[in-house]
Order: C-alpha cells, then sequence, then structure tokens
C-alpha cells in the first residue's frame, strides 16, 4: 500500500509536478500567485505557511522586503534551500528566510509582525495569523474544495474531505465563520475548479500516489477500481479529473 505522507513526496520530488503533464482547461481566471503579486510592495514583509519545496514561491515573491517560509516537513525546506542555491542570487537568497514551523500551531512571531501572510493548499492557524498580522494586513489562500476530484472520490469511497461530502460542514465555510469572529474584514472567498485531462493511466496514478486526494493507493484493491474509473471517464482529450479549489482573501 502506498500511504501518503509529505516526507516521502519531499525526498522522492518536493512538491513539484513537472513529471506529469494533464491538459489543462480554466472555467476561471483566478491565479492564486497573480493574487499574491499583486499584494507584495517593496515593504512587504511576509510569511508563507506550508511553503513546501517552493518552486513558485522563489520565482514570484522575490519583490517583497524579506520573505518567510515555513514548512513542517523538513525535506521539504531542505529543497527550499537547494532551489534558493539554484536559481537565487546572494542578495535574493537573503530575502528567503527558511524555517521548521507548524502553520496548525504557535506562530513563532511577535505580534504585527507581517504585511502579508499566504498559505496554498495548506490550512492555517487563523487566530494565529490574526495575531501576527499587522494592523491592514492581508491574508491569501487557496486551498482544495471538499468537492475536488468528487467523482472519483466516488469510486474509491474515500478521500480528501470525504466526511464533508457524506454530510459535514465544509471547512471553508468554518474558516469564514472564524475569521469573522476573529475581526478580519473585506472578507473575499472565490470558489473555482478546472478540469484536467491525464494523457494515460501512469500519469494520473502518479498524481493519486503522490497527493492526499485519496489518502493511500493500495496495489491490490485500488488498481482494479482506477481501472473502471478510466474507463469510465475516458476522453479524446484524455482521462478527466474535475479539479476543484477556493481561495481567501482576507485583511485584518
Ligand atoms: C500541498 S503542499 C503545498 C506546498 C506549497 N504551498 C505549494 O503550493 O506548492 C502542502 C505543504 O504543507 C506542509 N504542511 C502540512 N501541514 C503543515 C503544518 N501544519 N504546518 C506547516 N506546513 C505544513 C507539507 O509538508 C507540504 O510541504
Amino acid at each position: 500500500m502506498i500511504k501518503f505522507n509529505y516526507k516521502d513526496v519531499a525526498k522522492e520530488q518536493g512538491w513539484c509536478f513537472d513529471a506529469i503533464s494533464p491538459l489543462v482547461e480554466y472555467s476561471s481566471d483566478y491565479y492564486y500567485y497573480g493574487e499574491v503579486v499583486k499584494a507584495i510592495k517593496p515593504t512587504t514583509i511576509m510569511l508563507d505557511i506550508g511553503c513546501g519545496s517552493g518552486e513558485k514561491a522563489l520565482k514570484y515573491f522575490g519583490n517583497a522586503r524579506h520573505i518567510v517560509m515555513i514548512d513542517i516537513e523538513p525535506e521539504m525546506l531542505k529543497r527550499v534551500e537547494n532551489n534558493k542555491k539554484k536559481w537565487l542570487d546572494a542578495n535574493d537568497q537573503e530575502k528567503f528566510e527558511v524555517k521548521l514551523g507548524d502553520g496548525d500551531g504557535h506562530l513563532d512571531y511577535p505580534d504585527e509582525y507581517f504585511d502579508l501572510v499566504v498559505s496554498r493548499h495548506c490550512g492555517a492557524n487563523m487566530s494565529e495569523v490574526y495575531r501576527v498580522l499587522k494592523k491592514g494586513g492581508v491574508f491569501i489562500s487557496e486551498d482544495i474544495d471538499y468537492l475536488d476530484c468528487v467523482q472519483l472520490k466516488e469510486y474509491f469511497g474515500r478521500g480528501q474531505g470525504w466526511e464533508t461530502i457524506k454530510g459535514g460542514k465544509p471547512l471553508k465555510k468554518e474558516i469564514v465563520d472564524q475569521c469573522v469572529d476573529l475581526g478580519f474584514s473585506d472578507i473575499v472567498l472565490k470558489n473555482f475548479g478546472f478540469v484536467e485531462y491525464y494523457p494515460n493511466r501512469e500519469q494520473l496514478k502518479y498524481l493519486l500516489t503522490r497527493t492526499p486526494i485519496l489518502d493511500y493507493f493500495d496495489e491490490d484493491e485500488d488498481e482494479k477500481i482506477l481501472d473502471h474509473y478510466i474507463a469510465d471517464y475516458s476522453t479524446e482529450k484524455g482521462i478527466k479529473l474535475d479539479r476543484r479549489l477556493y481561495a481567501f482573501r482576507l485583511v485584518k
């Protein structure tokens, strides 16, 4: 059984999926990195929670004055350090501070320290985010909706957000309620999606064994289920996968 965990993925490839190349059809023009770049000024001190291997952050966040990147998985942070050395000059390397940290727990920074806090596909302790943001500071995040890959998850009877699909309260609703209580203003929640078409079974399995979409992949039981899904969702463009995400922008 291949049980998903960030440590193995970090060792093997980091949070980088260049090895697969699904055709993507977008139905929204929302782009997380575009939103973050718009919020960055030359004076910005920012925090990236759950930075992963940081490929895109290192590429796009460099206009900020200082960027703190935290992740709970040390192997991811090793990759960020290597990527920094590969891609950035000494000056820019200094701007990116890479630290072990738990975004769900206490954030080890003083009150009102950051102008901008961001998080992509990683939860955050919102009361701590509120505390470390300056007045007028902004939080931007993108996360996986419980309806992401819902048809696929129905075939397997499990996966990310499965409890919610079966009748719970969506996490995004809880987060909005909590953010209102905390005192955030200008709360913008955006639901969006896109369709991916995988060119073959190997690429789809690559995704499913290296992400939390299904939690785990059982080589005995799950190959047959995947075959059924592929038989039903194969199209001229490839094997169809319906992706659903949501994004927040909040102001303290
Ligand atoms: C889905 S990856 C996203 C990485 C990156 N934000 C991106 O979009 O490319 C989630 C990352 O969050 C990290 N993570 C998971 N739980 C965390 C926590 N409680 N605190 C900090 N990082 C966490 C994982 O180790 C992983 O690197």
